[in-house]
């Protein structure tokens, strides 16, 4: 019994001295490797020595993309490991303890940079870095930086354009020879992970981008005496072009057909003319806004107007060229009226009138020596009453006179109704001359505007 319990004591003071140990492993660990560690000494054990990192870089979000500013803000996930020669142990010495976890302000680190950045922010959960540290110095570090890098954007697609973004990652301040980056690995691709060690996926997706493509090259870049490691990343990044087609094209196309249907509805008289000008005009206003919206999202350079831009500009034109023609047409149109034009043949050909071809010719004059011929022939003073008496011919002669007097006054009458007549054909003769003239114009310029938009955006 006392044997036993001697047993158990023992085996439990055991188990307390190993459990004791087991913590201190890690404590001990620290305590070797930092007796002489200076953080800012490249960790190689000679100086002619060459450090060399593995990087890994992921797209994990498009923030924002900025085109006036000519810049991208990503969300990246990096990876970078690298061997510190002053950082190891023997397990065997440490109860076989092989991995510890050490801050980021104790070791040395790489000053890896992205060489395009404009600002960049580390994104932590916590207010300390934790880094894993092997026994053989393997050092492996996560970080999530939000970067906004500068990208030169080719915007005369837009909206239907693909970006192509640098990510410039470098070494500020080791040479060639001290420090080397290696792409952890050797292809990036866009397909999911698919357990291939010398894969590294991206996840990268936006609402109005799409990642179309991801690479990464090692380059040597030389400045003077210096070589510098880098490795340049390039992001493709593909617009969907939805939200424009939704916002601008359509509309922009459908304002500029009502405008012209607007302007060139036949049957309009002159007042109701004005008013489509009217119209016109509120739709070169509408549009010259879409355009504004257009060009404030893109940057001034010297590619000048975009896609979508050339676009609503040819709208505006064909809008413009609408109400231009419209104008002449007022002014032939209302010319023709008050100047009292003769229309020309073409235009009872066009006007469709082909039938009363002949009443066009005839001018107020030619009608009533007509009907003056005609009066003529039915007036008493014909040869059957040659054979009648004095009385007769004195009743007849004042009949006579005033049944000239009556003549005269029908004939100015006739006359006056003759030429209102005229005009009042003449007029409408004009009338569907230019009514039909709008309507070849309603066509055609329909048909422009969708041919060009075809031809601008098909
Ligand atoms: C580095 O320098 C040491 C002497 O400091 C020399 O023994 C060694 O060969 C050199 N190594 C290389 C790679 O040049
Ligand atoms: C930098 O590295 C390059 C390539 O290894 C080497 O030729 C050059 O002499 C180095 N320059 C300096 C200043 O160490
Ligand atoms: C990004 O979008 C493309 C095309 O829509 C799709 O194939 C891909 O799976 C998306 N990627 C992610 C990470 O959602």
């Amino acid at each position: 019994m006392l044997h036993q319990f001697y047993r158990l004591s023992y085996f439990s003071v055991l188990f307390v001295i190993i459990s004791v140990v087991c913590g201190n492993n890690e404590r001990n660990v620290m305590d070797a490797i930092f007796r002489n560690y200076r953080k800012t000494v490249r960790p190689v054990l000679e100086q002619n020595l060459t450090l060399h990192i593995d990087y890994e870089l992921r797209v994990y979000n498009i923030i924002s993309v900025d085109e006036p500013d000519q810049h991208v803000t990503f969300l990246l996930w990096t990876v970078r490991t690298w061997k510190d020669q002053f950082l190891t142990w023997d397990p065997k010495d440490f109860d076989g303890c092989t991995t510890v976890k050490v801050t980021s302000d104790q070791i040395w680190l790489p000053d890896i940079y992205l060489l395009n950045t404009l600002d960049i922010e580390s994104i932590s959960l916590t207010d300390t870095d934790y880094i894993d540290l092997s026994y053989d110095g393997q050092i492996r570090q996560l970080r999530k930086l939000k970067a906004q890098l500068s990208c030169v954007m080719a915007i005369g697609e837009f909206p239907f354009d693909t970006q192509i973004c640098p990510i410039t990652v470098g070494l500020w301040a080791y040479n060639y020879s001290e420090l080397i980056l290696h792409l952890r690995f050797p292809v990036v691709g866009l397909a999911p992970y698919n357990g291939d060690p010398n894969f590294a996926p991206i996840m990268g997706n936006n609402s109005e981008f799409e990642t179309v493509s991801f690479t990464g090259v090692e380059v040597t870049s030389k400045v003077g005496l210096f070589s510098y490691s880098e490795l340049h990343y390039s992001i493709g990044l593909k617009r969907r072009p939805a939200y424009y087609i939704f916002v601008v094209l359509i509309p922009s196309y459908l304002l500029t057909s009502l405008c012209i249907i607007g302007i060139f509805t036949p049957n309009s008289n002159i007042n109701e003319r004005n008013e489509r000008v009217t119209l016109g005009l509120t739709t070169l206003l509408f549009m010259a806004v879409i355009l504004n919206i257009v060009a404030d999202q893109m940057p001034k350079g010297k590619e000048g107007l975009p896609l979508l831009g050339i676009f609503v500009l040819y709208e505006i034109g064909i809008c413009a060229l609408a109400i231009v023609l419209s104008t002449f047409i007022i002014i032939f149109h209302q010319r023709s009226l008050t100047r009292d034009w003769k229309p020309p043949a073409f235009c009872f050909w066009i006007s469709g009138v082909r039938t009363s071809k002949n009443n066009c010719g005839v001018s107020p004059a030619n009608i009533t020596r007509n009907r003056a011929l005609a009066y003529e022939r039915v007036s008493p003073d014909g040869s059957a009453n040659r054979v009648i008496d004095k009385n007769v011919e004195r009743q007849t002669a004042l009949l006579q006179s005033v049944c000239s007097m009556f003549q005269g006054a029908i004939e100015s009458t006739e006359k006056r109704l003759q030429e209102d007549e005229v005009k009042k054909y003449r007029e409408l003769i004009w009338l569907t001359f230019f009514d039909t003239i709008d309507l070849v114009l309603l066509i055609l310029l329909l048909l422009l505007n969708t041919l060009i938009s075809y031809i601008l955006l098909g």
